[in-house]
């Protein structure tokens, strides 16, 4: 599968220069936030998807990508922020937001604070726990072995882990073109990330409080934020429904992007009906 580049628009978000892709038209935009550690172009099927009947953006969160890394600490609530601070630079009042992994926990950290932003949510392959300590001193030590070896074999242990068997043994091309976002990225932003991913508050204890129209999708073999999680956000989260994608891990939108695409369309669909 082709990760191919949309056209590279620049913004100032926070006090960062943030880049972005933005293409179709409708009255409630799309806009995506990519997982750890990768960026905007990892959301190309979703892209090619809809963007002849809708307006979709997609971004590259401070510090991956093209977005610059910035002075301030990395946290999640500086990238919900910073997700708030492009809405409001974009002049969009509301839109329907798809979080995947960490841009889950971006999205329900913007969500608890500015619910009235979102006319639907899209939590893909993600989960509501703050770490636990063992999971705090695996980043450490992920931390630690980047600043002395760089990103290569932190990269090799993190393919392992984020397809299911099925894409491991048979979509080297996708395997390798994530491998290859990794170790593209500036390992300060990656070593950053895992400190913010490591002190992220737990947001299960506010998931009753979201009353937006909410979709949960995880990959059957996702062994990072498995399906037993989207169920718990499922029950959490009152106007909600949970999609379990068949053949895929943690990537869902890249392994199965027919299934993901088919789940997320008709929620999409359904919610601006409402609108
Ligand atoms: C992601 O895909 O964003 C990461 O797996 C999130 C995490 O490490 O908690």
């Amino acid at each position: 599968m082709e990760l191919i580049r949309g056209t590279d628009i620049y913004i100032k978000v926070n006090n960062v220069r943030v880049c972005y892709n933005d293409s179709g038209d409708s009255a409630i935009p799309i806009l995506f936030i990519h997982g750890f550690p990768f960026n905007k172009d990892t959301w190309q099927p979703q892209v090619e998807f809809l963007r002849e009947r809708h307006r979709v953006i997609t971004y590259d969160v401070r510090g991956f990508g093209k977005s610059e890394l910035g002075d301030d600490d990395a946290s999640i609530v500086q990238y919900a922020d910073d997700l708030i601070g492009l809405m409001d630079a974009l002049e969009i009042p509301k839109a329907i937001v798809c979080g995947l992994s960490m841009g889950g926990y971006i999205l329900m950290n913007a969500v608890h604070r500015y619910p009235e932003r979102f006319e639907g949510l899209i939590l893909a392959d993600t989960q509501c726990n703050a770490d636990t300590p063992e999971a705090k001193e695996k980043r450490y030590q992920s931390i630690e072995k980047i600043n002395t070896d760089g990103t290569e074999e932190y990269a090799d242990a993190s393919v392992k882990n984020l397809f299911c068997k099925k894409t491991l043994d048979t979509n080297t091309e996708l395997v390798d073109k994530i491998r290859n976002v990794i170790t593209s990225t500036p390992p300060e932003s990656i070593t950053s990330t895992l400190s913010a991913l490591a002190t992220r508050n737990d947001a299960c204890v506010f998931l009753k409080e979201i009353s937006n129209f909410t979709l949960i999708i995880c990959g059957k073999e996702d062994s990072i934020t498995p399906p037993a999680k989207a169920e718990f956000l499922n029950t959490s989260i009152k106007n909600s429904s949970v999609v379990i994608i068949e053949n895929a891990g943690h990537l869902s939108n890249l392994e199965n992007p027919d299934d993901f695409n088919h789940a997320m369309g008709k929620f999409i669909t359904k919610t601006l009906a409402r609108f």
